[in-house]
């Protein structure tokens, strides 16, 4: 377990993967019914873009910090930027801090991370919140234990680092696992996109495990290559609506991330109704 999230913070891929979450987040509180959030590889909440690893990586000057500089766009990206700036310029807040922060008395939030460090610091980021909880351990084993919440309604949050290839493979059979026990969940599954082959055989596994509704967003800086500059998310049983308005906001990322391709973004269903 080398991969630490906080060389990547802030970057262009969180920026795309956390405007779903408060998406799919928003829509789970119109209901006043409470809702369940697992966050089965949360990292440490809270990331210092002043310190040492941000620095050296610099990933967030070119995705956050080019979105904080603005004061337009569609309404999910006004929401998302006023919540990542309650926390100052030089710092990002991850998964399950934003979670915690849309969470009402009502929802609950488990943020599972396997790292001791990143897990010590998540625990504390979490401590303020009644309602979320950390969990040191590995994600996979934990995630069946937890399902179904007693909720009935609610997100799951697959995003591993991916730093082995079969990691592909495990974060589908997670889904598998989810959908097992949990029919209706909400899943959000992030990927990098190094290869559109790679990408398209794990978008077809996923699709395999028989969700019935399932949408695919990509977001692509340059063509896919060693360094990550695309990437995707895929969304099980998302939110009515959820397709239009990621596709608002990636139409005014896009220029503003300086994507550099004829197709910069993409959302797309894979299974189930428009
Ligand atoms: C991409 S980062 C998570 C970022 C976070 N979800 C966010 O959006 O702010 C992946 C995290 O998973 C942790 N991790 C790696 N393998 C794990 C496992 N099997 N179970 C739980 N956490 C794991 C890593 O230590 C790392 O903090």
């Amino acid at each position: 377990m080398n991969y630490r999230h906080a060389f990547h913070a802030g970057n262009f891929a969180d920026v795309v993967k956390h405007l779903a979450l408060v998406a799919i987040l928003e829509h789970l509180r119109r209901k006043e019914a409470g809702f369940a959030v697992i966050d089965s590889h949360a990292g440490r909440g809270l990331y210092d873009l002043a310190g040492d690893e941000a620095r050296r990586g610099g990933e967030w000057q070119e995705g956050i910090a080019k979105l904080q500089r603005r004061d337009d766009g569609p309404d999910l990206v006004r929401r998302y930027r006023a919540l990542v700036s309650r926390f100052g310029a030089a710092s990002y807040p991850g998964s399950p801090l934003i979670a915690a922060l849309l969470l009402r008395p009502q929802d609950r939030l488990v943020a599972i991370e396997k790292h001791p460090e990143e897990f010590a610091a998540l625990r504390q980021v979490l401590r303020p919140f009644k309602r979320a909880r950390a969990v040191e351990a590995d994600g996979y084993q934990r995630l069946p234990a937890l399902l179904p919440p007693a909720e009935r309604r609610g997100l799951v949050l697959i995003d591993p680092p991916y730093e082995s290839p079969d990691e592909f493979a495990a974060a589908a059979r997670a889904v598998k696992a989810v959908l097992t026990r949990f029919a209706t969940a909400a899943i959000l599954i992030w990927f990098p996109i190094k290869s559109m082959a790679a990408a398209d055989a794990f978008c077809g596994e996923v699709k395999a495990q028989g969700a019935a509704k399932l949408l695919r967003v990509e977001f692509r800086l340059a063509p896919p290559g060693d360094r990550l500059t695309a990437c995707g998310l895929l969304i099980v049983n998302p939110p009515f609506g959820f397709d239009h308005e990621m596709a608002q906001a990636l139409e005014h990322l896009a220029p503003l991330l300086g994507a550099g391709m004829a197709e910069k973004w993409r959302v797309s269903w894979l299974s189930g109704a428009k």
